[in-house]
């Protein structure tokens, strides 16, 4: 992938205009640029973060400190290229202040260089893979890291009984990320990996691969998958009657996803995953946000929505912290080591990363009768302000 970037040129216009002093005209309106994926098979990470940001704007306004708030969303349909040029024309034509987005891993590293050379904030609100805060210090991180979430359920399953494990994990960042530190974390524990399957990103048909799972007997299946991949996923599980063959499944979050649980249905039910967020998380500001959100909007909200909330409240602080001012690094300065509480709990942007600290919960799927008798992640446990773990040298 590297060597693509290294392809990618900004053209030596477009780079006299970045370096240009005049380039932050502090007078005209603060532009946020969010790209994501609106259209394709990531589309509903798109729509669950579109609706947050509109939520976010809707209940905080749109002036910042005298300042006007406008915010620009780009369709990029999950593909890299398209995510790189689209950036490089926010930056170059329309002057944004702020990148934001990036649905999906590929597309936060393909921009990341457009990040370093303009000197733009890029505020990663959904792709997970623990490097992509690596690949610009203008990256700072507001949904979650892989290795962050799999260490808490690789921990859960060994002290619950589970001895084998097989990992299923989609073939790309996220999931190798989730399979090495859920592998990692469970061999500590004493636990053994009896196999370790991938499925292509693209299309995947989870068939065969559910039957390697069969065959093999482990004790549980550990699985992550991208949000959108879920529903197929638990009904092929529950279609080959992997969920009557003893075989628990496990999982990240991601595959039990708020924004289709209810379509997955009963198959899901008893499931135990890490992550950290639920849409029944039961704090006083999560009952409220889920409440606007429901008003707004025909479908409940799921992890992407919450942190392209964040990330709006992220930059909302940033942008008053410079009186409106902005400008690239001073904005980056106001965004490190930011505390607030978010619907999921508290939230840390740590200084040192530019990547979030937050609780990650274990939670179970159950059907809630207080809760309209829906299919909801009922959080059972807590591990508190959880670093990502691939960054604690
Ligand atoms: C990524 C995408 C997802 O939809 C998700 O749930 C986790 C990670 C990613 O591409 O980084």
């Amino acid at each position: 992938m590297n060597r693509r970037l290294a392809l990618s040129t900004l053209t030596t216009a477009a780079l006299l205009s970045l370096a240009a002093p005049f380039a932050f005209a502090a007078d005209g309106p603060f532009k946020i640029g969010f790209i994501l994926p609106m259209t394709g098979q990531s589309a509903s990470t798109g729509k669950q973060i579109e609706a947050a940001v509109k939520l976010w704007q809707a209940q905080n306004g749109t002036t910042v400190a005298g300042r006007k708030v406008e915010v620009i969303v780009k369709d990029d349909a999950g593909v890299a290229d398209t995510t790189r040029r689209i950036a490089q024309e926010m930056v170059v034509n329309d002057k944004i202040d702020v990148l934001a987005g990036f649905g999906l891993t590929p597309l936060a590293f393909a921009t990341a260089p457009i990040a370093t050379q303009s000197k733009t904030p890029m505020v990663v609100t959904a792709a997970a893979t623990s490097a992509i805060t690596e690949q610009s210090p203008y990256i700072v991180r507001t949904s979650f890291t892989l290795p962050q979430v799999s260490v808490s359920i690789a921990e859960w399953a060994a002290k619950h009984g589970i001895k084998s494990v097989v990992t299923f994990v989609a073939d790309y960042g996220p999931g190798i990320d989730a399979e090495k530190f859920f592998k990692s974390q469970f061999q500590l524990n004493g636990g053994k990996i009896a196999g370790e399957i991938r499925s292509p990103l693209r299309s995947p048909d989870f068939a065969p691969f559910l039957q390697k799972v069969a065959d093999l007997k482990p004790d549980a299946v550990f699985v992550f998958l991208p949000s959108g991949q879920g529903a197929a996923f638990m009904k092929q599980f529950g279609e080959r009657g992997l969920d009557k063959s003893g075989i628990k499944l496990i999982a990240t979050g991601d595959v039990v996803d708020d924004d289709q649980l209810n379509d997955i249905g009963d198959v899901a039910l008893g499931v135990v995953n890490s992550h950290h967020y639920s849409a029944a998380h039961p704090s006083p500001l999560n009952k409220k946000f889920i409440a606007a959100f429901e008003a707004a909007n025909k479908f409940r909200p799921n992890f992407m929505a919450v942190a392209g909330y964040d990330g709006m409240h992220l930059i909302y602080n940033a942008l008053a912290a410079t009186k409106g001012q902005g400008g690239g690094d001073a904005l980056l300065a106001a965004m490190k080591g930011q505390i607030f509480e978010s619907p999921r709990g508290q939230i840390l942007i740590d200084a040192q990363t530019r990547d979030i600290v937050q609780d990650v919960y274990i939670r179970k799927v159950e059907r809630v009768p207080a809760m309209g008798n829906q299919l909801y992640n009922v959080e059972f446990d807590v591990q508190k302000a959880v670093k990502d773990p691939a960054k604690l040298k």
